[in-house]
């Protein structure tokens, strides 16, 4: 009996992605960042707080390569807007399970856009008695920039354009591409999936 099987299209090859950032690459950075890190915070054991959900790939690449004791916790925050914009109005999702309070703190985050995430995040967390609070950032889309955000160790500066992959998504999607890419067609990105204007993890 013939069946028929459905076309295996490659999401990782979409001729709707540009490779910006190869996955080489990244690891390369990465490995820098996390010897940085160690040097920086030895004897310190450090909290790593990631941000949900896009960090998350980072996180776990960054603190591999980071040879010190450490500790990790999730933060999820919630931002308004399109789904390529967004709009400044932030809300915590979900808070650490652990207090803070004289801890030397690294936020994770996958890519510094207008800044506004990470301003709020940042004196929340400063807020609450930290010794130091620091930021790692994969990203850095400096063009667009609105509030001014310290970004203490770096992986790329990149240049104003909708980048997915590597924990980045459109609609959820493309968080699985091993490499950083930038979306040429947004509208044709979509899987009949509705982009969503409520409240969604960073
Ligand atoms: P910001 O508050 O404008 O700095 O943006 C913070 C969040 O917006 C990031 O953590 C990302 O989740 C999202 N974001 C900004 N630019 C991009 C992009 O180019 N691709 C995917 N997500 C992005």
């Amino acid at each position: 009996m013939a069946t028929t099987s459905p076309q295996l299209e490659s999401e990782f090859n979409s001729s709707n992605i540009d490779v910006l950032i190869s996955e080489a690459e990244i690891q390369e950075r990465i490995k820098v960042l996390g010897t940085q890190l160690a040097r920086d915070y030895a004897g310190k054991n450090p909290l790593l707080i990631g941000v949900l959900k896009g960090a998350c790939f980072f996180l776990s690449d960054l603190l591999r390569a980071t040879d010190i004791p450490l500790a990790i916790e999730f933060i999820a925050i919630s931002s308004y807007g399109s789904a390529t914009r967004t709009s400044g109005e932030v809300r915590l999702l979900k808070d650490l399970d652990v207090a803070i309070e004289n801890r030397h703190i690294i936020v994770v985050e996958d890519i510094v856009d207008t800044g506004l995430t990470l301003s709020y995040l940042l004196a929340n967390l400063k807020s609450r008695g930290a010794a130091t609070v620091k930021l790692v950032a994969l990203l850095d889309k400096f063009e667009r920039r609105e509030r001014e955000v310290a970004i203490d160790y770096l992986g790329f500066k990149i240049p104003d354009h909708f980048v997915v992959g590597y924990g980045l998504d459109f609609a959820e999607r493309y968080r699985n591409l091993p490499f950083i890419g930038i979306l040429k067609n947004p509208e044709t990105a979509q899987l009949g999936l509705p982009i969503s204007t409520q409240p969604e993890t960073v």
